[in-house]
Formats: structure tokens, C-alpha cells, sequence
């Protein structure tokens, strides 16, 4: 297993690229398998997730052709609607092929993806919409069975998910008549899928609004898109420039898909000008205070970014209440940042209050998930002395060569391989 090894204290500056957010990639990538005509995704890093999901569509019978920056997916001559258990465990998001598949082909066979570190994570309300939409579905061994063919409906969701959203959508394109979705997730991912959707010859309106109206079409078309930028990987660099000091350009970066984030930044002296290259993070006159963070639906701050500011806000002046609506288990990383000194007081499964310290220390600390691990290379980043994040596989499902981007901004930070203990 790999783990970074990282000596804090460096400024960083210069400049980064942030690519295509993996989570529009992945929903983009299943969206292909809607045509039997070529569908090229440009402005891809080649993640894990987009890595697990490619082998998926390839094992389905799908030609996957990667170059450096896209990725062109056909489906022409799927041989198998099934998306094993091996696959949906490693990525839980390899759960939504099953609204394509049942749109276009009116079956499919999907292994259930379970909880996972951050939360019980259900399927229910995809599981409901489909029902709503007349398919058929049986939970057999673990595996959901479903068929169609399907029929328009009115669809209310009681709550927002990103997912059911995504799944829900590509299941109405190709099915004929007018369904409705009410309460769908807003996030810009969401809205980019929808995007790419119509550029495919789908008829949805609505789009950006809590009502979505999608006439089914009999077929669609193949197409180019340009993936839109990773805001949380954006935010990512943004909350390492600002915890040293630093002043960087995050090309491709984009503050219009992060005010929320942008909002807890401006109260710490953080500088965030937006150019046509990306975004300008000056952070050399900042003064990191106590800010209040809840996180919710789009454009509510996400729960993405709640541990990247946690690490911020635990060397920011002051007491921060950090609450946690989206997910019940998203502190895994605080105990391990109270390990390199920071001071956080977790208060329930949904509240922690951050009692800013003035310094955090180097240690060995363990990523238990993506976001809660790069928060922990962050504070790798400003502790002093050297820290060890172990487990970064967790990190690459979300970052490409995250060391390599730090590393030319002027961090010191190295990837190598652990020996097995015992
Ligand atoms: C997407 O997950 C993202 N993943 C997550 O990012 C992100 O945290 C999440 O949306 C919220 O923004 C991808 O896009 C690949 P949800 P998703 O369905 O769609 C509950 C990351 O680090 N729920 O919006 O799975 C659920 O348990 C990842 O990049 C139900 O109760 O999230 C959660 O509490 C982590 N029943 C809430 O809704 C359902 O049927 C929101 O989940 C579905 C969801």
C-alpha cells in the first residue's frame, strides 16, 4: 500500500490545473451507454473511479478508447446488462448504470453497493422512482433485478440525491411520454449530465430548477462534451493555499460552482479573483478565522469540502460548530487531525466544535475515505515536522497525482510504498 510522506511549513505558489470533477465524469460516462453511437468526454483525469467505471462499460461490451484528455465510450454491442458485485463494491456510483440500462435495453442486473465508510447510503429512493416509472424489481442475492420496459410518470423526491437524480434522469430520456421529476439535486455535476443529455438529442426542461420535464425520444444521437471543472478539487487547492500563506492560480478553476465554499474563505483575508484561465487564490495577507459551516443540497456548502475546511478552521482563531447534514459518519478524519494537534470536540455523529490552535505537528494519521484523507495531507501540508498519510488509494479515487500537483507548487511531499506490518 502506498502512503505520502509530507514536511509542512512550505508556501505554496505557482500554478495548477484542475480537470473534469469525477463526479460528472462518472454519471457522463453512464450516460453513454443511452446511444449505440460514440460519445466523447473531454477534459478527463484518469482517476481511479473513472479507471473502475471504464472496465465495467468494457466488461458490459462497451469499446472504452482513453487518449490523454478524453475518454470515447460506444455501446453498440452491449452483451451484458449485469454489473457484478466486484465492481459495485469497489465504487458505489457503478450502481447507476442500472437507469440507462432498463431506458435503452428494459433490463438489468445490479449488485446492491451496501453502506460505506461515510454512511448507510441506501438505494431506496432510486428503487421507488423506477417502481414509479413501472419497472419491475426484485432484490435477489444481493443483486437488484430489474425490468421494463418502463412508462412516464410523475416523480417527487422526499429528499435530494445526487444519484437518484442522475439514475432517474437517464432512465426517462428513452422512455415515451412526459415524466416529471420534483425536489431533483441542483448540483452543477447534475446539471452537467443534463447538459450533455440534451447535446445527445434528449428533451428535458427545467434544467437548474426543482421541476424537471422530460419527453421521451426514441433514440439518441452521439456526441463531444467537455466535462465541467472539479470545484471540490478546486476547493482543495484553495484551502492549501490559504492554510500556507500561499498565492496560487488553480487554472480551469471556477468560483461560480463553489460560492458557498468562496463564502467560509473571505472571512479568513483569503483574495479569490476569477480569471478566464481559472482561479486566483492570493492567500500572503491571510489571517484564518473562525468561520460556522453547515453542509446541505446544492448550492448549500458540500459536504465534500466540510473536511478540507475542517482542517483549515482548526488553525483559524477562534471556535468553529461544523455541522454535518448529508451524511452520519463524515468525521473519521478528526480523530486522527486531534492527533496532529488539533483541537476538535466531537459533539454528536452530526456536530463537531473546532477550537482553533495556532499550530498543528507532524504524524502518522490513516485516511479511512477520499475527502476526509486529502483533508489530512492538507493538514499534513502546514503541520511541522513530518507526517505519514497512509491508505492513499482512498485519495486517488479522487485526485490525480495529487502529489505530483503539490510537489510543483512547492510542497514537500513523496508517495511510497509501505512495507506490510506483521
Ligand atoms: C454524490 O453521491 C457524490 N458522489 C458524493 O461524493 C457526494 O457526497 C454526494 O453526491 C452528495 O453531494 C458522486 O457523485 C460519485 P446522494 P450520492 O444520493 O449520489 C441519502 C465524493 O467524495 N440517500 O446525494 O451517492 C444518502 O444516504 C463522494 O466524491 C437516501 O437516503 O449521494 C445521503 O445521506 C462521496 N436514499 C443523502 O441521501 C437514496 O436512495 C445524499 O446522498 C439515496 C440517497
Amino acid at each position: 500500500m502506498y502512503a505520502f510522506k509530507i514536511n509542512g511549513g512550505r508556501t505554496l505558489s505557482g500554478q495548477v490545473q484542475v480537470k473534469g470533477a469525477k463526479n460528472a465524469i462518472l454519471p457522463l460516462m453512464a450516460a453513454a451507454l443511452l446511444t449505440d453511437e460514440p460519445i466523447t468526454l473531454h477534459n478527463i483525469s484518469y482517476l481511479s473511479d473513472v479507471l473502475t467505471l471504464s472496465d465495467l462499460l468494457t466488461s458490459m461490451g462497451a469499446s472504452v478508447v482513453q487518449d490523454a484528455d478524453s475518454i470515447t465510450i460506444q455501446c453498440s454491442q452491449i452483451t451484458c446488462t449485469t454489473a457484478s458485485y466486484d465492481y459495485v463494491s469497489k465504487m458505489r456510483a457503478t450502481f447507476w448504470v442500472l437507469g440507462p440500462l432498463l431506458g435503452r435495453f428494459h433490463q438489468a442486473k445490479v449488485s446492491l453497493p451496501g453502506g460505506c465508510a461515510i454512511g448507510a447510503r441506501p438505494v431506496d429512493l432510486y428503487i421507488k422512482a423506477l417502481e414509479k416509472m413501472g419497472a419491475t424489481i426484485e432484490i435477489d442475492n444481493g443483486y437488484v433485478v430489474a425490468k421494463g420496459p418502463l412508462h412516464a410518470a410523475e416523480i417527487s423526491f422526499p429528499k435530494i440525491s445526487v444519484g437518484a437524480t442522475h439514475n432517474t434522469i437517464m432512465a426517462a430520456v428513452l422512455t415515451p411520454g412526459i415524466t416529471v421529476i420534483h425536489n431533483p439535486a441542483l448540483e452543477p455535476e447534475a446539471v452537467d449530465l443534463i447538459r450533455l443529455l440534451q447535446k445527445m438529442g434528449a428533451d428535458i426542461q427545467g434544467v437548474g430548477t426543482r421541476t424537471l420535464t422530460i419527453t421521451g425520444v426514441s433514440k439518441l444521437h452521439g456526441t463531444d462534451y467537455a466535462v465541467i471543472s472539479d470545484r471540490i478539487e478546486t476547493a482543495t487547492f484553495a484551502v492549501a493555499t490559504a492554510l500556507t500563506r500561499g498565492r496560487v492560480m488553480i487554472k480551469g478553476g471556477d468560483i461560480s460552482l463553489m460560492q458557498s465554499v468562496a463564502e467560509t474563505l473571505y472571512p479568513s483575508q483569503i483574495e479569490l479573483t476569477q480569471t478566464q484561465d481559472g482561479l486566483l487564490v492570493d492567500a500572503t495577507h491571510a489571517n484564518l478565522v473562525a468561520t460556522p459551516i453547515t453542509t446541505s443540497e446544492y448550492p448549500g456548502f458540500p459536504t465534500d469540502s466540510q473536511p478540507l475546511l475542517t482542517t483549515m478552521l482548526s488553525v483559524a482563531k477562534g471556535d468553529s460548530l461544523v455541522t454535518e447534514r448529508i451524511y452520519e459518519n463524515r468525521f473519521m478524519h478528526v480523530p486522527e487531525l486531534n492527533r496532529m494537534g488539533a483541537n476538535i470536540q466531537i459533539i454528536d455523529n452530526k456536530n463537531i466544535l473546532i477550537h482553533g490552535v495556532s499550530e498543528l505537528s507532524g504524524a502518522t494519521v490513516t485516511s479511512s475515505d477520499l475527502r476526509g484523507g486529502i483533508g489530512l495531507v492538507l493538514a499534513g501540508l502546514v503541520a511541522k515536522g513530518e507526517s505519514i498519510v497512509q491508505r492513499v488509494y482512498h485519495i486517488d479515487r479522487g485526485y490525480h497525482r495529487v502529489e505530483e500537483k503539490l510537489t510543483a507548487l512547492g510542497a514537500d511531499i513523496v508517495r511510497f510504498k509501505q512495507e506490510k506490518k506483521g
